[in-house]
């Protein structure tokens, strides 16, 4: 960090100015590898979070590991945890009229998954970067974007009565959906989207998992998937109705729901029981932001695409936008050749739009909707020639472990 000043401002705030090379908004799992592949590029940078740090590490979201990210976090040497505690899965079930078809991944692809939460991330990469002496401010509220069209771009915070101002070459928003970013795009941005009338309901339980490998259940009264974070804790999630809250699902309900959508050959099946601690919802919806970039601000993560959870694509893609954004930057702020910088967008798009259109898929093939009789034969049909046709399996194994 370069030297700052310090000034009062009109609203009697003191302000104090610094500057870097790039800041980032946001330290989930965009913003902090951001960080740290910029460190190992020779890069300084900042990185600004609203919340603090035990409720950033505390957030529970994804699971899936992706073949590749694992690779990338291998890579960028922040996967020795990941290799250690990580459940290695190389196939799923896809569970429908009361019967299971594994989809054996790995036969079909020669890669695998890797069951590993998203927070263990979150705290490989934080305790990376506050080792390597990286500026990860926490709880500074939600910061401001400003000048992005100028070649000096900002972000501002408040914190204990003081305004803090980072002036940078580079602004890149990694605040996810709800975050500044998005919203410094302006009418730069075409927004394209879709929802869906449903959310997920989530719970992890301290039970041991009854199977091995994921289960995606596609029942008449909608999707169930089993999940797992070790071999004590479990996860599971309901497709519910988007009206529902957390209180019209007491422990009981969600149990008895569970073992109707996971029924095999006519009989319930539950999954074991344990008791449930952490419970969210989630609604269902697409984005993409178009392009990720406007000037001096760039998009990465959730904050530029959002993708409906199915296909377990969220957090793969987050990592995968830094780790062509983190390069591209480099070289431009080493060499000052920018021609990777300028491509970002449309490459990082190409492989967002795969990953929407996977997560669609998956989605629209295994939930209820409100559909006719004609609509429902259809999604049968679909899931038959899934689980029938290798050329068809093999398309999903391979979306599927990325
Ligand atoms: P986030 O993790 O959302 O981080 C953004 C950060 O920015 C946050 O820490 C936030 O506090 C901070 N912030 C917000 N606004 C500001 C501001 N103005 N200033 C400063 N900081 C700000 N993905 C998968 O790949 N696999 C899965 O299996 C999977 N399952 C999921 C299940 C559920 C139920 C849900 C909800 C999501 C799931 N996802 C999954 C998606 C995945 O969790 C997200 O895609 C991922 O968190 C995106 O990372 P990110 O770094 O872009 O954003
Ligand atoms: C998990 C979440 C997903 O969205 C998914 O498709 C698979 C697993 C999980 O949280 O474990």
């Amino acid at each position: 960090m370069m030297a700052g000043s310090e000034k009062a401002t009109s609203s009697g705030l003191a302000t104090s100015t610094e500057r870097t090379r790039v800041v980032i908004l946001g330290a989930g799992p965009a913003g902090l590898l951001l960080s740290h592949l910029l460190h190992r590029a020779g890069v300084e940078s900042v990185v600004v979070e609203a919340r603090d740090r035990e409720y950033v590490q505390a957030r529970v979201r994804a699971g899936v590991v992706e073949h590749g990210t694992a690779d990338i976090l291998r890579e960028a040497g922040v996967g020795d945890r990941l290799d250690r505690e990580g459940l290695p899965h190389g196939g799923i079930e896809l569970r429908f009229d009361g019967e299971g078809h594994r989809i054996p991944m790995s036969d079909l692809t020669g890669r695998h998954i890797t069951v590993y939460g998203q927070q263990k991330v979150v705290h490989d990469l934080t305790e990376q970067r506050l080792a390597d002496g990286g500026d990860v401010r926490f709880a500074c509220g939600p910061a401001r974007i400003h000048d992005v069209d100028t070649a000096e771009p900002s972000v501002t915070y408040t914190l204990d009565g003081e305004e803090h101002r980072v002036v940078a070459d580079f602004v890149v928003g990694c605040d996810g959906a709800h975050g500044s970013g998005r919203t410094a795009m302006g009418p730069a941005m075409s927004a394209l989207e879709k929802e869906y009338p449903f959310a997920w309901l989530g719970i992890l339980a301290h039970a041991s998992p009854r199977v091995d490998e994921l289960v995606y259940a596609s029942h008449e009264r909608g999707f169930a998937l089993y999940s797992m974070r070790s071999t004590e804790m479990t996860r599971l999630y309901l497709q519910v109705p988007s009206s529902d809250r957390l209180e019209d699902w007491p422990d009981d309900r969600i149990w008895e729901e569970l073992s109707v959508r996971f029924s095999l050959g006519g009989e319930p099946w539950s999954p074991t029981r344990g008791e449930i601690f952490e419970r969210s919802l989630a609604p269902l919806h697409s984005f993409v932001a178009e392009p990720m970039q406007r000037g001096r601000l760039f998009l990465a993560g959730d904050a530029a695409h959002i993708v409906p959870p199915t296909g377990a694509k969220g957090m793969n893609l987050a990592i995968r936008d830094v780790a062509l954004l983190a390069p591209a930057m480099a070289k431009q702020l080493t060499d000052g050749d920018e021609s990777d910088l300028r491509t970002y967008s449309e490459r990082a798009l190409q492989d967002v739009w795969r990953a929407e259109y996977f997560s669609w898929w998956m989605t629209t093939m295994l939930h209820r909707f409100e559909g006719t009789a004609f609509d429902r034969r259809v999604q049968t049909a679909q899931l038959r020639s899934v689980v029938s046709s290798r050329a068809h399996s093999t398309a999903l194994a391979e979306a599927y472990v990325g």
